[in-house]
């Protein structure tokens, strides 16, 4: 691992005797909030809006921090699968000492009333393709003696009234957020409960119907929440999970989801994280600034 911007010394404890140039990474500031982007298009439209933005390269990625809507955060592209997933939400938050992570992204529709648009905030993860049966029940990650995780409470409140918000205002908020009316799209909805990861794009109707068999209550499909969700944790770190409607997990998931990733999602999620920035207390942030979305 290589970083460029380190502190080395003693305070990095058996890191720093490995000689190997590990340290310990400045973090951003205090009760830094981190937000986890699983695609580029997502980071790029909320980048602009960093103030006093600087960035860390750390093992591969690009972690931005800075001034977002009154909170001290960490914006990083996640990349894509659970490990990399798992991997990025451990930097944050041994690294960058992040006290709360925000995951943003798309995902497949599994549930009947999910639609292309909606969109989706995560009670519960668990990782579909975990199965270390006999020795564990399936889906059950061994030596936690779970399969679910939840996702905080608090956070996924206001995250639901934050998504409530924003597609109630989806056709009169600025950029190409009116694009959705080119995938059928009027009001989207807004659900919540279990949402299920996997290292698989889910490309088939034989494949979605499988999940919609085996967990009858997962809402959508995506393939890196469920491993956010287990470092968060271990770690002890509040964490909350929002995901847009791509695809219906079927067969024309993958050109469903290139059609709205290029054309929408780049817009949609980050104008509720914003939206949600705005409701979660933070020292210093400005409640109102619906112009600058
Ligand atoms: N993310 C968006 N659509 C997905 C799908 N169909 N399967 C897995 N991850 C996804």
């Amino acid at each position: 691992m290589a970083s460029t911007l380190i502190d080395k010394g003693p305070q990095c404890g058996p890191l720093s005797l490995s000689g190997r140039g590990w340290g310990v990474v400045r973090h951003c500031g205090a009760m830094t909030l981190a937000i986890v982007a699983a695609m580029h298009e997502e980071l790029r439209a909320l980048l602009p809006a960093l103030e006093s933005a600087r960035v860390v390269h750390h093992a591969g990625r690009e972690f931005h921090c800075g001034r977002l809507d009154g909170h001290e955060v960490v914006l990083v592209l996640s990349r894509i699968g659970k490990v990399a997933a798992a991997t990025t939400a451990a930097l944050l938050v041994e690294r960058f000492d992040a006290r709360r992570v925000l995951f943003t992204g798309v995902a497949g529709g599994l549930g009947p009333a999910v639609r292309v648009g909606d969109v989706v905030v995560a009670r519960e993860l668990l990782q579909h393709d975990m199965d270390a049966s006999p020795l564990f029940p399936r889906y059950e990650v061994p030596l936690t003696g779970r399969a679910r995780f939840a996702t905080d409470a608090p956070m996924s409140d206001a995250l639901v009234a934050a998504a409530r918000e924003g597609v109630s205002r989806v056709l009169e908020l600025a950029g190409p957020l009116h694009r959705l009316a080119d995938f059928g799209i009027g009001a989207p909805g807004v659900h919540e409960g279990l949402v299920v990861s996997g290292d698989r794009f889910v490309a088939t109707a034989g494949e979605g119907e499988i999940l919609r068999a085996n967990l009858p209550d997962a809402v959508a499909v995506e393939m890196e929440g469920a491993a956010v969700a287990q470092v968060c944790h271990d770690c002890d770190v509040p964490f909350a999970v929002l995901r847009s409607i791509s695809d219906r997990a079927d067969d024309s998931a993958h050109v469903d989801f290139t059609r709205f990733v290029e054309a929408v999602a780049s817009r949609y999620t980050a104008t509720i994280v914003r939206l949600w920035l705005r409701r979660w207390p933070a020292p210093g942030a400005s409640p109102d600034a619906d112009e600058a979305l």
